[in-house]
């Protein structure tokens, strides 16, 4: 039996690392970890993979819409979909092992195997159980299917398996227009298949500005994404290697069945917290299968704390990462801290979509007076040489203060330009410290800067 100051469970985002951190802040720590590599649902079969066939038939569609253009004469490269998949695993590869790399540089063991809490303050993995101060179990989440639908993760698929596909599908039905769906949707509309998003609710992306979400549906419909909204999904079949999927359409009731060769079903992610044995040690549970935690990620039991998407808040690795941090620190007994506030979103299509804080909808909510700042890509000399106009910057900013309150990009790498609004939110910033501050000509940046003059007095090349 070996002991440790920690003991985390999981190494995704959340809990890679909260272990380099506990490392870096003295702590005996080891992660258990059962995948064959390190770096959970992100780093295996989620956001990394996902950005490299994003990457990829990017550049596709770039060669067939904008090469010529630009004199770059030439057929357009066709797919080698074996090849494609072949560099998406080697991105896999190295990040995988990078982070064993940081593992074995940070002196943090890696426990092989799937662990369970026998009781506070042990952790068993396999047969050998192991002393641990502190238990954080960073476990992450897993798809939520819909009831009436089996996955076989070949002809009905969830993100894992439509990162992993036998063959570029004819005919694919995204049931979700949530990130996941219009990520991979993108995806295999660049690479010719036919993409049909089906969707419950009447817009796409929930919870987005709604502003941004309709400018972002035009610009994937003109994509080649088709659009059925309020719409229900009510079972899927498969025959014959192809799938059918019946909707309900909430205006009129009308049930309708479409087919495709393959059915992603995104239609959200729930924690994964199976196997931990948290029912016979009686954690505290929320009504939605989360991990109740307090304002410092401990659980009802002493010692034992939980991070990222198995507790409350949005699914997203970098919130997860923050909180690992945060951990880290309240297990070392220093103060950690996020700012739920100032949590970046990013949606990674052509364009990209990212956003931070509140949206105009939250605050007409809240009855708080605000202004908007809005600047379009196609007055930014730098998209508009990139063949990337299309898409705004628009910051909302407290009327009386000046204060940012949010911000919302859909434009060319809006998921790298919301930081500076981020840092600037963070520090209270209002829009015209953003609007003094110098941006370098010509970058998409200053897009942002015209969006905070737009607070003002007025933008420059509006
Ligand atoms: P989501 O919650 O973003 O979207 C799910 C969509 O499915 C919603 O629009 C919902 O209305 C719809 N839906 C639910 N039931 C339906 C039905 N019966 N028929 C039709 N539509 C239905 O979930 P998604 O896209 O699966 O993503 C899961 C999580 O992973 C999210 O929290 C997301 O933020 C995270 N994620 C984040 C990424 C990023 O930050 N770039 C990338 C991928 C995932």
């Amino acid at each position: 039996m070996s002991s440790y100051d920690v003991i985390i469970i999981g190494s995704g985002p959340g809990g890679y690392v909260c272990a380099i951190r506990c490392a870096q802040l003295g702590l005996k720590t080891a992660v258990v970890e059962g995948r064959e590599t390190l770096g959970g649902t992100c780093l295996n079969i989620g956001c990394i993979p996902s950005k490299a066939l994003l990457h990829a038939s990017h550049q596709l569609h770039e060669a067939e819409h904008n090469f010529a253009k630009m004199g770059l004469v030439g057929k357009a490269p066709s797919v080698d979909w074996k090849q494609m998949l072949a560099y998406k695993d080697d991105v896999i590869g190295q990040n995988t092992k990078g982070i064993e790399f940081l593992f074995k540089k940070n002196k943090i063991d890696w426990l092989k195997g799937w662990g369970s809490i026998p009781e506070a303050g042990k952790v068993k993995v396999g047969d050998d159980i192991h002393e641990a101060k502190n238990i954080i179990i960073a476990t992450g989440s897993t798809p939520s299917t819909l009831p009436g639908i089996a996955i076989d993760e070949k002809i009905v698929v969830t993100s894992e398996g439509a990162l992993a596909l036998g063959k570029i599908p004819k005919k694919l039905i995204v049931i979700g227009a949530g990130v996941i769906g219009l990520e991979l949707g993108s995806v295999y509309a660049r690479l010719g298949a036919e993409v049909q998003v089906i969707e419950f609710l009447d817009h796409i992306t929930p919870g987005m500005d709604a502003e941004v979400a309709k400018n972002f549906q035009r610009i994937l419909a003109k994509q080649g994404l088709g659009f059925t909204l309020g719409a229900a999904v009510q079972s899927v079949a498969t025959a014959k290697g192809r799938a059918s999927v019946t909707y309900k359409l909430r205006k009129d009731d009308s049930t309708h069945t479409i087919d495709a060769d393959t059915v992603l079903v995104a239609t959200g992610r729930k924690p994964y917290t199976d196997g931990l044995g948290l029912d016979a040690l009686g954690v505290t549970m929320t009504d939605r299968g989360q991990i109740a935690t307090d304002s410092h990620y401990a659980t009802n039991i002493k010692g034992i704390y939980a991070i990222g998407d198995a507790i409350t808040g949005p699914m997203l690795a970098h919130k997860a990462e923050d909180e690992g941090m945060a951990v880290a620190e309240v297990v070392a007994g220093r103060h950690g801290h996020v700012n739920y506030g100032v949590i970046p979103g990013v949606i990674y299509t052509h364009p990209e979509v990212a956003n931070v804080g509140e949206t105009e909808e939250t605050l007409k909510n809240q009855g708080r007076a605000y202004k908007v700042g809005k600047f379009s890509f196609m007055g930014n000399g730098r998209a508009k040489a990139n063949f990337a106009g299309e898409g705004f910057v628009k910051i909302l900013a407290d009327k009386d203060t000046d204060r940012i309150l949010g911000a919302h990009i859909i434009g060319p790498m809006a998921g790298d330009l919301i930081h500076e609004i981020c840092v600037a939110m963070e520090f209270g910033a209002s829009a015209q410290d953003l609007a003094m501050t110098c941006h370098a000509h010509p970058t998409y940046s200053e897009a942002v800067r015209e969006a905070a003059l737009a607070c003002g007095d007025g933008a420059i090349h509006a």
